[in-house]
């Protein structure tokens, strides 16, 4: 089995690539990545030297350069995370998030269906849901309602994936999954972001009152979901991929505080991000039932485990936050 894993030098893709090659030793994987300020191959330090692994720089929105690519590699199925996945940067700049998501999801789908791919899994979020009122939970069924630049350019892509299966019969699926959280995400984020500004004891900025609700997945549950979805999972199909824990980012904050030993006093509130979807949920029975999948990292677990790692990888923190990271935080932050 040869899978092309795009995005694996990010937050989830780097995960599902070392859990990959430690649990399937017949698997073999091409990561094929840009290497935007989002990726990084120190996430796969532990895997670099794998005969399984390898490593390809290129942008999936270049259609020439992914025929090329699938011809040269004949991968059996694609895993495809290669995103700008960050909300607040498609606020202010939704350019690149566009050419990505959408144009590079298209030549991806091109190029597999020009070369005869095996399964195409398709990963996105439930933030193509949009907000929802209590006590809705968003089936696979739910219409789609995107708030947001990069939830409108996941929703736009997920159609395309799947007029793919319709149209051509790719052997497309699409997962949807809720906020992941876990170690070598990019301090961006909500988790990341808060422990390591508390661990430095830097403002914790909450926007607006801090009330909006976020269903957190720990990261390696997510990545065995989606071995579970192209073992199991059926063509043509959307899975909802839910965590263990719905919670409101202020009690996320609070526990980080718990958890790193410092003051409520960093909290400071900030305007709110225009569009700021209130609340998100999903039910995932259907992935359930079909795949017998369920999260094993509680978010009691996974939070402290996740704390730690930031503790102990402060190297690796001080790196991701030096350069561009000073200017996308002065950006979004000063004067807020
Ligand atoms: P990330 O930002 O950490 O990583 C994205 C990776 O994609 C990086 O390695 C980057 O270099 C690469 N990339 C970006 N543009 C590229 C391009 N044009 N060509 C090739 N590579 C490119 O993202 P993440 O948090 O790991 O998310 C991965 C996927 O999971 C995304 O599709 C995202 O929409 C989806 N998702 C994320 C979450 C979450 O909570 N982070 C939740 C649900 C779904
Ligand atoms: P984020 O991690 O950006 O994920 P998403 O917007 O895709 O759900 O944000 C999670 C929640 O945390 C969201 O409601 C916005 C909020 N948030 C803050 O209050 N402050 C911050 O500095 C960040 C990055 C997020």
């Amino acid at each position: 089995m040869k899978l092309l894993v795009t995005g694996g030098a990010g937050f989830i893709g780097s995960a599902f690539v070392r859990l990959v090659l430690k649990e399937h030793p017949r698997f073999k994987v091409v990561n094929l990545d840009k290497l935007t300020y989002a990726g990084n191959l120190e996430n796969l330090a532990a895997v670099a030297d794998s005969p399984n692994y390898h490593f390809i720089r290129g942008d999936i929105a270049g259609g020439e350069e992914m025929q090329r690519l699938f011809a040269q590699e004949k991968p059996d199925a694609v895993v495809h995370f290669a995103a700008e996945s960050h909300v607040d940067r498609s606020i202010l700049s939704p350019d690149p998030v566009i050419r990505t998501n959408f144009q590079g999801t298209f030549s991806l789908l091109e190029a597999a269906r020009r070369n005869g791919v095996g399964r195409f899994l398709h990963v996105s979020t439930d933030e193509v849901y949009g907000s929802l009122e209590e006590p809705h939970e968003a089936g696979e069924d739910y219409p789609l309602n995107p708030s947001s630049p990069y939830s409108a350019s996941k929703a736009g892509s997920d159609l395309l994936a799947l007029s793919y299966h319709t149209t051509y019969k790719l052997p497309v699926t699409v997962t949807r999954a809720s906020n992941n959280y876990g170690p070598y995400q990019f301090p961006e984020k909500l988790i990341p972001l808060m422990i390591s500004n508390a661990l430095e004891d830097k403002p914790l900025p909450i926007y607006g009152d801090g009330l909006q609700v976020r269903d957190w997945l720990f990261v390696e549950d997510h990545c065995r979901a989606l071995l579970a979805v192209l073992d199991k999972g059926r063509n043509g199909q959307i899975y909802n991929i839910g965590g263990s824990l719905a919670l409101p980012n202020r009690e996320v904050v609070r526990r980080i505080l718990e958890a790193t030993g410092k003051p409520a006093s960093l909290i400071t509130t900030v305007t709110d991000r225009p569009g700021h979807d209130r609340r998100y949920a999903l039910s995932s029975g259907k992935l359930q039932r079909e795949t017998g999948w369920g999260p094993l990292v509680s978010f009691e677990q996974g939070l402290p485990l996740t704390v730690r790692w930031y503790q102990d990888n402060a190297d690796w923190v001080r790196r991701v936050k030096s350069g561009e990271y000073q200017q996308y935080y002065e950006r979004n932050y000063a004067n807020r």
